[in-house]
């Protein structure tokens, strides 16, 4: 028997101790180091009966280095090659986080029964039957993927060794666990470990593995901050329980941008993808309602269309109240100054509450523009056109600021019919639309005194 040796492990940042202190020299949390068994034996890690897969790499002249062999692997769903990059680099190692019940285990269900390589999903959570049945509600037709329950690598690996998938599927990395390591399931070493090993795999096979990693209650991916780090590509699966939709954005990759977007919708019959959310982001209705205004802003390289709701009221109590969702709230607290100092509305004594509809949380400037129309339309109780939108930036003076882009925010305008958008006089425009009209404004003022 080997002698036991441990190791003290921030819980929070995964920093190494050789003994315990109760602050974290790293990341400064109090409380968070404990002691973790790690009993090394001599490791092997995994290892490949055929020894002619292992490739010595060699030093390469950048111009000799092959690139054609990195062709992607086509995942048979747009959302998730956009999100991606356009598909899975071979090698790769991609760590999907998220909420408990958000839908991980089904998006990458569904992507391994429709992609047409074959896929090895290794669950370590649910029993092959609980997969199957989650199968037949995805309602998939496949014959290449293949579920292995298992929680030890070593076995896991053994299994690999004896299918040879082209894509490894890891459900979740949380629920692994590595002989060469003593420490239970899911504690720093443990995953740490774990995905040492699965990288190493990754890396010398060009088979890319996909993690599921459970996230914290405030929203990190439970296990070390290093794991992030780790990995090539880390993406988020988002989004409000009560809400139908559902988000996939990356947080980080090393393949492609990670400003790109992927929108799903949960349905009884797995996640559907929403290939033009602009339509479903703004409700259909017949008649005009005050307080709604339309702006086009852009997630990543696509132009998303999406309605703000204000609500205007005399305040009830003393300290009027200002709440947004979707929307940062210094901001809106930035707008009604704004609008209180430059166009001479009396909003101080007033409740102003805005909601971005369905549940996305915006960060393009470009919604300033939506969101000021919003609160004047909502305060003069009047119904703005509904074929209006909008798409500008505002300044403290009061100034309707340029945005990047902006022709193809005024084309996706025009393809969803609307028939005016309000962008900045500033801003350069080479395209002559012919159906949309396009309302040029400089100042807050102008854009009250064409809408009230
Ligand atoms: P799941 O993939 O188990 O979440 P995670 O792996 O992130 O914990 O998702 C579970 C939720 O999705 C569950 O509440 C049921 C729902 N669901 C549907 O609405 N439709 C479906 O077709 C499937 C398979 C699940
Ligand atoms: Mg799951």
């Amino acid at each position: 028997m080997a002698k036991v040796k441990t190791t003290f492990f921030c819980q929070n940042c995964g920093s190494q101790y050789s003994k315990w202190q109760g602050q974290c020299t790293a990341c400064k949390e109090w409380n968070t180091i404990v002691e973790e068994v790690i009993q090394k034996e001599e490791k092997t890690d995994w290892k490949l009966s055929s020894s002619s897969t292992k490739r010595v790499s060699k030093p390469l002249r950048i111009q000799d280095i092959d690139t054609s062999k990195e062709a992607r692997l086509d995942t048979f769903d747009s959302e998730f090659n956009r999100v991606l990059g356009g598909g899975i680099v071979p090698g790769s190692l991609i760590l999907l986080g998220g909420e408990p019940g958000i839908g991980k285990s089904t998006l990458l269900l569904q992507v391994a029964l429709k992609m047409i390589y074959k896929t090895l999903y290794v669950s370590g959570e649910e029993s092959q039957k609980q997969i199957k049945m989650r199968a037949e509600r995805i309602h998939s037709e496949s014959t290449n993927c293949y579920i292995l329950t298992e929680t030890k690598t070593q076995n896991i690996f053994k299994q690999i060794e004896a299918l040879e998938p082209d894509i490894v599927i890891i459900d979740s990395i949380q629920t692994l666990h590595s002989d060469y390591i003593e420490s239970s399931s899911g504690s720093i070493s443990q995953i740490k470990e774990c995905t040492t090993e699965l990288i190493k795999f990754a890396k010398e096979t060009a088979t890319p593995v996909i993690l599921i990693g459970h996230i914290t209650k405030d929203g990190n991916i439970a296990g070390p901050k290093i794991l992030e780090h780790m990995v090539d590509t880390v993406l988020q699966f988002e989004g409000d329980r009560n809400h139908v939709f559902r988000i996939l954005r990356a947080n980080k990759n090393r393949f492609g941008s990670t400003n790109e977007l992927g929108i799903y919708e949960m349905q009884g019959s797995g996640l559907r993808e929403v290939s033009n959310p602009s339509e479903i982001l703004i409700s259909k209705k017949d008649e005009e309602l005050s307080g709604n205004a339309v702006a086009a802003t852009l997630e990543g390289m696509r132009p998303l269309m999406i309605e703000v709701q204000a609500l205007v009221s005399t305040a009830v109590y003393g300290t009027p109240q200002r709440s947004a969702t979707g929307f940062n709230a210094k901001r809106l607290n930035m707008l009604l100054a704004v609008l209180e100092k430059r166009a001479g509305f009396r909003l101080g004594a007033k409740d102003v509450f805005l909601n971005i509809t369905g549940g996305i949380n915006v960060d393009d400037p470009a919604i300033d523009l939506a969101v000021v129309a919003s609160i004047l339309s909502s305060n003069e109780d009047m119904a703005l056109p509904k074929d209006y939108c909008f798409a500008a930036e505002v300044g403290l003076s009061g100034e309707i600021r340029p945005v990047q882009r902006v022709e193809q925010r005024i084309l996706e305008a025009e393809k969803l019919g609307f028939s005016t958008i309000f962008v900045s006089k500033y801003n350069k425009i080479s395209l002559k639309p012919t159906v949309i009209k396009i309302q040029l404004v400089s100042k807050i003022e102008d854009l009250v005194s064409i809408l009230v």
